[in-house]
């Protein structure tokens, strides 16, 4: 009797269970509606892909230290969450590309890719975005892919395409009246597109490219390229270099004596970020690029005072490019108080964004690439002053964007 006073009877252990059934159930109706909220008092993960190692270790640093600068003067946050950062040195190679950014999204499991300087890599990642419907932000690489016939609703650019600053430099060259111009880059979509915008600004306005040379990227031996320039004596040199490439190549050039006798141009990367290892060589090179010393906007006033305050260094077009990448993923993740799974809401918000870029103001195309000023900057001491603006408020031409 004992015993089975103790043993619980069928009734009871029906009343137990239906008792825990409602617990449960009170449970689960508890967690469900509370789960988004909980979701956003998580961090947001920001997988940041950026050279830190090789040629453009200087630019990936430099977007990398204006993101966080951006995050840290809104509090540590960005639409509201804080921010957790995933860190990975992409090396400016592009075979190791589809790995390391596959890393950051299945492995990290990143809400947002942030990445990268070179074109090559940044196609990887675009591909590794589409295929996964990540959101991707690119502060630098300006392959004309990634707002072409790759653009995406996920996939926006906070900096230029390759052919934004080549196009406005060719159609300076032929106001000038040049007459004809030697391209040299290195071999890969950004060097070919740059060239290839100068050629289209500067055969549309009457000049003639005369020759184009490339040699293999990150590759710095320009020696007998120079001596060819020299040879063929054209109007104007059209280059694009840039980071570590960028000091040597512009060193070289004026050791050569070409600077004399032959004006050398570029998209602003070939003195940006670099002037102080260029020292004399650079100094009155004409440069096109959508950011420049002298804009004396408030914006940049501040931005540039805040960068040299926490970095003891001069911000440069990279360090925008950055900033801004944080700028819009903010405006994106305010729209939708930090809900990322809003995703719809959250890409309407950063296309119709109005972005108080240091820059200046920028929007986007349709294809998600900003349109903007591209000024005209000399070279003066350490600055690239600016001295004009080559084209007003200037869009890539998206050709093959079906967004
Ligand atoms: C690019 O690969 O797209 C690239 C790299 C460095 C620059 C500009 C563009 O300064």
């Amino acid at each position: 009797m004992k015993q089975a006073q103790h043993q619980p009877s069928r009734r009871d252990m029906r009343r137990a269970l239906t008792a825990v059934a409602a617990a449960l159930a009170a449970m689960v109706s508890l967690t469900l509606p509370i789960a988004p909220a909980m979701a956003q008092q998580q961090k947001i993960k920001i997988g940041l892909m950026l050279p830190y190692t090789g040629t453009y270790a200087a630019l990936g640093n430099a977007i990398t230290n204006a993101f966080k600068l951006y995050v840290d003067e809104n509090g540590g946050k960005l639409g509201g969450r804080e921010v957790e950062y995933f860190v990975v040195d992409d090396e400016s190679d592009p075979s190791k590309a589809p790995d390391n950014a596959n890393k950051l999204v299945k492995r990290d499991k990143v809400d947002v890719l942030v990445g990268t300087v070179h074109s090559g890599v940044a196609l990887a990642m675009a591909k590794v975005a589409r295929d996964n419907s990540t959101l991707l932000i690119i502060p630098n690489a300006g392959a004309g892919d990634i707002t072409g016939p790759l653009c995406a609703p996920n996939i926006f650019r906070t900096s230029f395409s390759n052919w934004q600053p080549g196009y406005a430099m060719g159609k300076i060259a032929a106001e000038q009246k040049k007459k004809t111009a030697v391209t040299f880059t290195w071999k890969y979509a950004a060097g070919e597109e740059s060239t290839g915008g100068f050629k289209e600004g500067f055969e549309a306005g009457g000049g003639k490219v005369v020759k184009e040379m490339t040699l293999p990227f990150p590759q710095v031996e320009f020696q007998s390229y120079l001596t060819e320039i020299a040879a063929l004596k054209p109007d104007v040199v059209y280059v694009f270099f840039a980071g570590g490439g960028a000091v040597k190549f512009v060193k070289d050039y004026a050791a050569a004596g070409l600077n004399k006798t032959i004006p050398l141009y570029g998209p602003g990367f070939l003195t940006d970020g670099t002037l102080e290892a260029q020292g004399d060589a650079a100094q009155g090179l004409l440069t096109t690029l959508h950011y420049a010393d002298g804009l004396n906007n408030p914006k940049d006033k501040a931005f540039r005072a805040a960068y040299l305050k926490a970095f003891k260094a001069e911000p440069d077009v990279y360090a925008v490019g950055g900033y801004d990448a944080a700028q819009l993923l903010n405006v994106g993740l305010t729209a939708v108080k930090g809900d990322i799974s809003k995703r719809n809401e959250l890409v309407a918000a950063m296309e119709s964004a109005k972005i108080d870029s240091p820059r200046g103001p920028m929007t986007l195309s349709k294809a998600h690439n900003p349109v903007q000023d591209i000024y005209l900057r000399k070279v003066e001491g350490k600055e690239n002053k600016v001295i004009g603006v080559a084209v007003k408020a200037l869009a890539d031409p998206a050709r093959g964007c079906k967004l």
